[in-house]
């Protein structure tokens, strides 16, 4: 069988360990052969292909980013998009589809499959919004490099007697930030989930330097002010999804912790510096255990599925359930920091 493969949306650490576990074991095991897929669901759209065997994946289990290339193109956006999909699909001799992605590349192969293409999907996303599985790839990564980053920020902002806000990525929820937040030991975290009240969380900074240590605030990107706030924005221009750019809420909140606390304030954004880069061992851990899980679910003909870590164990579950619904931080994860805020 041939058998496509493709990885679509923003690039996350262990893409690369997936791709090399499907084809290692899809050719070792199973006698598939594959189509690499460029750029998401661009590649099988335009019929945009390269060359993908184990000499292709030779070297590329710690390697950041996809060797497939990504982007964010959304082929039902596109006039006669899924019968060019179906077109290229037949003119390849592919039978099955392995889609690596997150919400919105996922969301697609959904919908695909209800149409009747054979295709399965393996989660990833750094944010680690997707339902239906304990963790996505990706996630791990970057939260240790947030965290590593708040280590960091502690000595600067101790010596300068400065706040010092961390603005990590977090689109809609705020795993990141709670992770990092939490192993990096952050004097207030602010997520999505929790629109943030500023008197509040000045009351934090003011703590933090009465007990002689300097406050670290630690938030997502698409965290809002309570009252009336919306979020900060990059640019109003949309992606293929419907998603703004965001970006600068750390700034925001640097401004006005300076103005009303009168202590010095100053923000770092991680941005794209928690998606390069190598996988963690967890990460490659994970990554290749849904590859190898994923290319059976090919060879047994379990199309339309998602493969899921629950527990310890990969299991395969309705790809709707991964998209259907964003996995959002709970109240009481939340109250878990709270604990140490201010
Ligand atoms: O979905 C993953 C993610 O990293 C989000 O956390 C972030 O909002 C978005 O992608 C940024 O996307 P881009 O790299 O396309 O600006």
């Amino acid at each position: 069988m041939r058998v496509g493969v493709l990885t679509g949306g923003g690039d996350c650490p262990g893409l690369n360990a997936v791709i090399r576990a499907v084809v290692r074991k899809g050719v070792r095991q199973h006698g598939f052969e594959f189509v690499g897929y460029r750029d998401g669901w661009r590649g099988p759209l335009e019929g945009a292909t390269m060359e993908l065997g184990v000499e292709q994946c030779r070297g590329i289990l710690p390697r950041g980013g996809t060797i497939l290339g990504s982007s964010r193109t959304n082929p039902f956006k596109i006039d006669g998009g899924v019968e060019r999909i179906e077109e290229n699909l037949a003119k390849d001799g592919v039978e099955a589809l392995v889609a690596i992605g997150g919400e919105d590349t996922l969301g697609v192969a959904t919908k695909l499959a209800d149409l009747g293409v054979n295709v399965v999907g393996v989660p990833k996303t750094i944010d680690n919004d997707l339902s239906g599985t304990d963790f996505t790839f990706g996630f791990d990564t970057a939260v240790n490099i947030a965290t590593e980053a708040i280590d960091r920020l502690h000595t600067t902002a101790e010596s300068h007697h400065r706040v010092l806000v961390v603005e990590v990525m977090g689109r809609h929820a705020g795993w990141i930030a709670l992770h990092s937040g939490i192993a990096g030991g952050a004097s207030a975290v602010l997520i999505p989930e929790q629109p943030f009240d500023i008197d509040a969380l000045c009351a934090h900074v003011e703590t933090r330097f009465k007990t002689k240590y300097a406050p670290i605030i630690v938030v997502s990107e698409g965290a809002v002010p309570a009252e009336g706030g919306d979020m900060t924005l990059v640019s109003g221009e949309k992606d293929a999804f419907g998603h703004v750019r965001l970006g600068g809420i750390g700034d925001r909140l640097a401004h006005e912790i300076e103005n009303r606390t009168g202590k010095e304030a100053r923000a770092v954004v991680l941005g794209h510096i928690q998606r390069g880069g190598t996988p963690t061992a967890f990460d490659r851990w994970l990554a290749t255990r849904f590859g190898l899980q994923a290319i059976d679910a090919v060879a047994e003909g379990d199309f339309g599925t998602m493969m899921a870590l629950r527990g310890t164990r990969i299991v395969r579950v309705p790809l709707i359930e991964g998209t259907g619904e964003l996995k959002l931080v709970s109240d009481e994860e939340y109250a878990e920091a709270q604990v140490f805020f201010g």
